[in-house]
């Protein structure tokens, strides 16, 4: 048997003399335009706006249409993203989808890549509720550090209303559709090399990831299934997946505990305190959590990204969008110090201290 062997490109030479480091080189969103406020879920369920503003600071969901697919809102969000970084999408090798609302179970990301036209990228889903983005973002720099890809999209999108319960109050006001992508390149390849040494610079700082499979019922949209005999002594299960059931209470203590932790800990690997952050971005579930995490950090408010009010809980969505939003702002510029926490179902938590553009 012939074994192929792929040519190394200029690039991946280089690479053999130094050291890889990511830089995140662009951003883009996209979200349905269809609004659902908290005035319309008033006539769904029994809740009120007052209850919703103040218990998660959500004013309003965007949600998709039944004929929108996930796999579209993603590849809105992926050209942006692509557009903004200055490549053309066939220069992308790596596509990773972080969903757990992807179209087809087998995966979305395919389908993605197909959508961008991105031909030369490999593509897959990455599942980590709302942790999906950070975990990505660790996974893309792994790749990219290796020097096995140069250029890897990485996307968060979910549609979390197709497996929410719209008449549990509990959780059918938390929830919204959106995708938020980044693009991650080599620093090598961008010629992003310190002066005077082989390293090439590296714009992810510090991370740390975690999982606590104990706590898994806590936030579940989970399969059940029933017995079904194909043969005799031969059975398989036949089944659906059930809507999102959440034990708020247990998430919302998770979550200020773990999250502060996480970042101190994403902080202590960069060699940075909490004064050198210029942004905190979390995943936004809830303006309550995000205040305490800010608090117990002891970062002023001034520097804590949150568009909740106008999208609520986007799942792996959530970080990408805002951060491509302060970035279209002008809020965040080339060199700031962001730090992001995603958290959710899994349980599942993870901070990454990564610096913004070339
Ligand atoms: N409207 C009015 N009343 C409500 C509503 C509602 N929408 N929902 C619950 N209530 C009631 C409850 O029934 C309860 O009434 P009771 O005291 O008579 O039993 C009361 O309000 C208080 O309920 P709590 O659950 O204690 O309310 P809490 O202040 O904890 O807020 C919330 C609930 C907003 C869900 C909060 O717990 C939270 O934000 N948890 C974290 C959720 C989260 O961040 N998930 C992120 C991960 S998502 C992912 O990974 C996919």
């Amino acid at each position: 048997m012939k074994i192929k062997i792929r040519p190394i490109s200029k690039g991946a030479k280089d690479l053999q003399h130094s050291k890889a480091g990511i830089i995140i080189t662009g951003s883009g969103s996209a979200t349905p335009s269809r609004v659902l406020t908290n005035d319309d879920l008033a006539h769904m369920v029994e809740t009120s706006d007052e209850w919703i503003k103040t218990r998660t600071g959500i004013e309003r969901r965007h949600l998709a249409s039944p004929s929108e697919s996930l796999s579209e809102l993603a590849a809105a969000a992926g050209k942006e993203a692509i557009l903004a970084s200055g490549i053309s999408a066939t220069e992308i090798d790596l596509i990773i989808l972080a969903t757990s609302s992807a179209d087809d179970l087998f995966g979305s990301g395919a389908k993605v890549q197909s959508l961008l036209g991105a031909t030369n990228a490999v593509a897959f889903d990455l599942t980590a509720a709302c942790s999906g983005f950070v975990f990505g973002l660790v996974t893309a720099s792994q790749f990219i550090r290796s020097g096995v890809y140069q250029n890897v999209l990485l996307i968060g999108a979910d549609m979390l209303s197709r497996w929410v319960d719209w008449a549990d109050r509990k959780t059918c006001v938390l929830f919204g559709d959106g995708a938020g992508a980044v693009v991650c390149q080599s620093s090598i390849s961008q010629g992003n090399i310190s002066q005077g040494s082989m390293e090439a610079n590296d714009s992810l700082l510090g991370f740390s990831l975690f999982s606590n499979g104990s706590q898994n019922d806590c936030l579940t949209l989970a399969y059940e299934g029933e017995s079904q005999n194909l043969i005799e002594d031969v059975a398989i299960s036949k089944g659906n997946y059930n809507p999102i059931a959440m034990n708020g209470r247990e998430v919302y203590r998770f979550a200020v505990a773990k999250v502060p932790e996480v970042i101190e800990k994403a902080l202590f690997e960069a060699n940075l305190t909490t004064a050198d952050i210029d942004w905190l971005i979390l995943h936004q579930a809830n303006q309550r959590i995000m205040d305490a995490v800010a608090t117990r950090l002891n970062i002023p408010s001034e520097k804590v990204i949150s568009n909740v009010a106008e999208y609520g809980n986007t799942s792996a969505a959530s970080i990408p969008i805002a951060l491509d939003e302060a970035v279209k702002k002008g809020q965040i510029k080339s060199g700031d110090v962001i730090a992001t926490s995603g958290f959710g179902a899994g349980l599942s938590w993870g901070s990454a201290i990564f610096k913004w553009g070339k």
